[in-house]
């Protein structure tokens, strides 16, 4: 697995991490056992970098558990959303709890409220609770709010979605973020699943396989990582033998131009 610092913030992260949206809200007794098989995989799998948000329901707390024990082979990326800041402040003590006592990537999620919760992440950050803050959101319609933020020079990281078929991204925010030497965390590599319905076939991916790609998934991983401005995707998975086959598309080579293009036309983008 190649790692990549997070822009210039100092963390490195390996390029293929994993998200938890609805995958690690497993309500009642199977979810910690169910959480805690994706959390072996991922750290079997290198895919150490694991997002996370109190917006996911159990997600947050059934990702401390599964770390107990073993939380130096992670690194955690979570974040505040609401709009009330009593509950930021409870927000923040519940991940630090669960978490040890440290979140590598806090971000404000949907920039909800955003000046208040950077006021309150730096703080953290100065107790040395927080390594890194960041932002993120997940629609186009905040993308000069986000770089406005980003400006400020308040964050270091941005979470963004990006996949062949939501290339929204590539207007402004990819190149502010080189610019300005932030981190780039990629949500929804996969289009929330929706560029899986329909996989292209063996033989559409064959000139990929130089490349190392067998899977539509990893051909679609690979688009994302193959851009040096994405530092680091966060697909999420149920299933636990997907982890691996998502970890593989994280090492060199990457692709060129003509693989992209491929990727694009195979996405129907
Ligand atoms: N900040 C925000 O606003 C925001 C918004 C959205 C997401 N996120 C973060 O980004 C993460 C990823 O985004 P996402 O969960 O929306 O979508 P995604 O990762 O693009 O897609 C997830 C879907 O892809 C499927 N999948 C995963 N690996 C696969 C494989 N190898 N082969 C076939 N299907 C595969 C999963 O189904 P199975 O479970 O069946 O494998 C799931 O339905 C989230 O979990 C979350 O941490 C953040």
């Amino acid at each position: 697995m190649e790692y990549r610092e997070l822009g210039s913030s100092g963390l490195n992260v390996p390029v293929v991490g994993m998200g938890t949206w609805q995958t690690f809200d497993v309500p009642g007794p199977e979810g910690e056992g169910r959480v805690r098989g994706l959390v072996d995989a991922a750290i079997r799998a290198g895919s150490t970098f694991i997002d996370s948000s109190p917006m996911y329901g159990e997600a947050e707390r059934l990702l401390g558990l599964a770390l107990g024990g073993r939380r130096d082979e992670a690194q955690v990326a979570t974040k505040l959303w609401t709009t009330n800041d009593a509950e930021a402040e409870r927000q923040a003590a519940r991940a630090l709890g669960w978490y040890e006592g440290r979140v590598e990537l806090y971000q404000v999620h949907n920039l909800v409220r955003w000046p208040e919760r950077l006021t309150l992440l730096e703080r953290l950050r100065d107790e040395g609770k927080v390594g890194v803050i960041g932002a993120t959101h997940y629609s186009p319609s905040a993308f000069d709010e986000l770089a406005a933020v980003m400006r400020t020079g308040r964050i270091e990281a941005i979470q963004i979605p990006y996949n062949p078929r939501e290339r929204g991204v590539e207007r402004e925010i990819l190149p502010l973020a080189e610019e300005l030497g932030l981190g780039v965390v990629v949500m929804r590599p996969f289009g929330q699943g929706g560029l899986m319905r329909r996989s292209p076939s063996a033989r559409d991916l064959e000139p990929l396989r130089p490349f190392g790609v067998s899977t539509w998934a990893q051909a679609l991983l690979k688009w994302v990582l193959s851009d040096p401005r994405c530092h680091v995707a966060i697909p999420a998975t149920s299933r636990v033998e997907r982890v691996a086959e998502n970890a593989a598309a994280g090492d060199p080579p990457w692709f060129g131009a003509g693989q992209r293009a491929l990727v694009g036309r195979l996405a129907g983008a």
